[in-house]
């Protein structure tokens, strides 16, 4: 089966059209998504109207939810326990993510694999979403630099630099990883949740992580999406970082998110 995609750059995001994901996808149309996803890393798919159980049914069909804990900020679409309603208010406050380039779920294994983020509400601008992708930026790189990275891990931490290492939710994770399907290779970076290179000190991990986060975010390897009505995002979180504009206020913006775990 074929989608109908329309590439956004060269190197990442496609938008679909003609799709009715209210219903579960059937086995030759979770495949066409799956490969979509291997070569777009960034799908936006138009027109839907997912209830958030609706959500969540699409989302197990490629993965094992994420289980985000409950706090303050945190609110479980209609009670689901893997649906997130990420909610920011006309008075402004908390943009889920907002406040920099990250991945989802990198401080655990399994760790984030897609997530779906589908737009309920929007203000009439700003709220924009900007992706870039690992692949493109590992690739700009030098043969000597590919190669001193491919040799490295990384710490990834729940609460980020400048702060303990969690107890729990902080794992070590190669720097540079392979597409298991198309055998590309991508940068697994972020500077939300990486404290360091393993067996070096933050200080020391410092300059060549932000040099590597100013690389992976260059224009060219990044694309910047305007929300509409109906829009349905699926990243994958092993090849993408993502960036919530906090650019609005004055108008709400509701959102409703699974976040999945890469299968084994
Ligand atoms: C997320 C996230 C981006 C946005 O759901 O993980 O970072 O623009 N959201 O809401
Ligand atoms: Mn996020």
């Amino acid at each position: 089966m074929t989608l109908n995609t329309q590439a956004i750059t060269p190197h990442l995001g496609a938008f679909v059209c003609g799709l009715d994901l209210s219903r579960q996808p059937d086995a030759a149309l979770r495949d066409a998504l799956e490969d979509a996803m291997a070569r777009h890393l960034v799908l936006v798919i138009q027109d839907q109207d997912l209830s958030p159980a609706q959500l969540r049914d699409l989302a197990l069909t490629f993965a094992p939810p994420h289980l985000h804990h409950a706090d303050d900020n945190v609110h479980f679409a209609d009670g689901l326990p893997e649906v997130l309603e990420l909610r920011r208010d006309a008075e402004g406050g908390h943009l889920f993510g907002g406040g920099g380039w990250h991945a989802d779920v990198t401080f655990q294994k399994p760790a984030g694999y897609f997530s779906f983020l589908h737009a309920r509400v929007l203000p009439p601008v700003g709220g924009d979403t900007g992706f870039a992708s690992t692949v493109a930026a590992f690739n700009a790189l030098s043969p000597g630099m590919q190669a001193m990275l491919r040799g490295m891990s990384a710490v990834h931490s729940y609460d980020g630099p400048d702060r303990p290492e969690h107890k729990t939710l902080t794992v070590t994770h190669p720097v540079v990883r392979k597409h298991s399907m198309t055998g590309a290779e991508g940068l697994y970076l972020n500077t939300m949740f990486v404290t360091r290179f393993d067996g070096m000190t933050p200080e020391e991990s410092q300059p060549l992580l932000l040099w590597l986060e100013a690389h992976m975010t260059r224009m060219e390897f990044t694309l910047r999406l305007r929300w509409q009505p109906g829009h349905l995002v699926i990243w994958d979180n092993r090849f993408t970082l993502h960036y919530p504009s906090n650019d609005f206020s004055g108008h709400p913006r509701r959102m409703i998110r699974c976040a999945t775990l890469e299968p084994n």
